[in-house]
């Protein structure tokens, strides 16, 4: 049996029609074509689904499409504003945040969370927080300076 769920994501209404199964990484690659979001693990471990659900980072491998009926999510896709990149992505770009780029856009939504609301963070906290996503190309010290850059360029 299939549901009806629209699926805000990047303020773009998506109305589509899954199984109660399908889970939220899915819907979004195969039903909405956003691809952007990236699957790894497919079981919660490697935070490459990340995907901002009303602000929160969350493991879109982890959750029902049908769960996110209407709730805002934000994806990679939304980051960039035309070709004006957003401060992380431009930040990964400047400072080689990124080898394959398999984990990338977990990377930049954990980030762009952690930023919005904590922009002060401190060096361990982030350490802390981005800690949670896997690279296996273990590029982690540039993700580190990558996304310090970031929060400078935001506090500014
Ligand atoms: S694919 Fe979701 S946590 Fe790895
Ligand atoms: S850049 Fe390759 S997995 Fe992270």
């Amino acid at each position: 049996m299939k549901h009806q769920v629209t699926l805000n994501i990047n303020g773009s209404e998506h109305e589509i029609f899954v199984e109660a199964r399908k889970t939220l990484a899915d819907a979004i690659r195969e039903e909405c074509g956003l691809t952007g979001t990236h699957l790894g693990c497919e079981h919660g471990v490697c935070g490459a689904c990340t995907v901002l659900m009303d602000g929160q980072p969350v493991r879109s491998c982890l959750m029902f499409a049908v769960q996110c009926n209407g709730v805002p999510l934000r994806t990679v896709e939304g980051l960039a504003d035309g070709d004006d990149l957003h401060p992380v992505q431009k930040a990964f770009w400047e400072h080689h945040g990124l080898q394959c780029g398999f984990c990338t856009p977990g990377f930049l939504m954990l980030a762009t969370s952690v930023l919005e609301q904590e922009p002060d963070i401190d060096d361990e906290a982030l350490r802390e927080v981005l800690s949670s996503n896997l690279c296996r190309c273990t590029g982690y010290q540039n993700i580190l300076i990558a996304v310090k850059a970031a929060a400078e360029e935001m506090r500014g």
